[in-house]
């Protein structure tokens, strides 16, 4: 399964009918069975529905952390996102990845002037 970051935010423990979703590395991995970390109140709960790569990296709870931007992470940062990688897949599924194109950005946003600074704002958004 393809998801838009737009679409993976559905998915962030808000419907409680829907499954909670984190992804890393832009791979989605099914949290819902640590809903207690990324549910409503849960310590987590900032990741549900994103990338969290940064923040992982960076041990962070920082909103603005909290995207797949690895931009500037020294080495000792790229390994602690290693352990949460190695961690997640040993607890949780990867049900699918996060999917950035163009047309996906154009159908999602159509308001959105592309050469205008908010666009600018979306796609760091989606970084
Ligand atoms: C005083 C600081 C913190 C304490 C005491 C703490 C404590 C804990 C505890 C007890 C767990 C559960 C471990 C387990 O049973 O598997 C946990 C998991 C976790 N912590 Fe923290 N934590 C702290 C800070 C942070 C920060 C800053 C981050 C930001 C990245 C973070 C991210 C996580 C994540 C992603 C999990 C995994 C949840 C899961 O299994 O899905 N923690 N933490």
């Amino acid at each position: 399964m393809d998801l838009t970051p737009q679409q993976l935010l559905q998915f962030n423990g808000s419907d409680p009918f829907k499954p909670i979703y984190v992804a890393i590395n832009g791979r989605v991995f099914d949290v819902t069975a640590g809903n207690s970390f990324y549910g409503p109140g849960g310590s987590y709960a900032i990741f549900a529905g994103k990338d969290a790569s940064r923040a992982l990296a960076k041990m962070s709870k920082n909103e603005e952390d909290v995207c797949a931007n690895l931009d500037g992470l020294s080495e000792k940062e790229m390994g602690v996102l290693n352990d949460w990688v190695k961690k997640f897949e040993a607890k949780y599924p990867i049900v699918g990845r996060v999917h950035f194109s163009m047309s996906s950005f154009r159908f999602d946003s159509p308001s959105l002037e592309i050469d205008g600074p908010s666009s600018l704002e979306a796609l760091e958004f989606m970084l």
